[in-house]
């Protein structure tokens, strides 16, 4: 493919996962309290404060859910800053998640990478978010390990968690799930690899090699 339809397709990928975060989060918690605002107003509530009481603590859960979950896609849709080198993006987002969720990121570099160009810097980083948040969100763990090493030739990115782990083959075919399908993308567009070990109970390993010949 070329690389003006694996950026569409990128994009593209990107899009109907942002819209599968909103439809599953807020958009469902918005329901959840149209629904309940509904029931309020059927039902005669008048005489009943302990009752209106306890519908808007609820109500209150729910609106706090929904504002955590938007928070979160925000957070997650940062620009990838220009100029300034790919360790430093990788460093403000790990303390940024230790900050929040008090996941910890070990991160380990070999070489020094350099400064890319943003197309790739953002996918690079992009891919690593996507690695950091599934195993934050799915493994069950509060640590995952990160190795960056740069050669001549090419960048490795190794992610790995002692986590519940998963069945890949299942993963890929969730028409509905759209985080590796996007890795998978951009590891396309970067003309890179993607190996992804993980069995459910074994924890996950995620190699990514990315080509760097001629690019510098
Ligand atoms: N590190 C991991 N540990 C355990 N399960 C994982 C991990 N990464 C992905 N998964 C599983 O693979 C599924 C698909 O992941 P993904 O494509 O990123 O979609 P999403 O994160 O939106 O669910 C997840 O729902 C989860 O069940
Ligand atoms: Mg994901």
């Amino acid at each position: 493919m070329e690389t003006e339809k694996k950026l569409l397709a990128a994009r593209e990928a990107e899009r109907r996962k942002i819209a599968r975060e909103i439809h599953d989060g807020s958009a469902q918690s918005l329901a959840a309290i149209l629904l309940r605002l509904d029931l309020m107003a059927a039902e005669n509530l008048s005489n009943n404060p302990e009752e209106i009481r306890r519908e808007l603590q609820q109500i209150k859960e729910i609106v706090q859910d929904c504002l955590n979950e938007m928070r979160q896609i925000l957070f997650d849709l940062k620009p990838v800053r220009e100029n300034i080198s790919l360790l430093s993006v990788m460093e403000d987002f790990f303390a940024d998640i230790k900050a929040k969720y008090g996941f910890i990121v070990e991160f380990k570099t070999k070489g020094i990478p350099q400064i890319y160009p943003v197309y790739m810097q953002t996918a690079i980083f992009r891919l690593v978010q996507e690695a950091v948040n599934n195993s934050r969100k799915h493994a069950g763990v509060s640590k995952v390990q990160i190795i960056l090493s740069e050669s001549k030739e090419q960048l490795e990115i190794l992610i790995e968690d002692q986590g519940s782990g998963f069945d890949t083959n299942r993963a890929f075919i969730n028409e509905n799930r759209f985080g590796i399908a996007g890795m998978q993308e951009r590891v396309d567009l970067l003309e890179g690899r993607m190996k992804i070990q993980s069995k459910p109970g074994a924890g996950t390993q995620i190699l990514i090699e990315i080509p760097l010949k001629g690019r510098n």
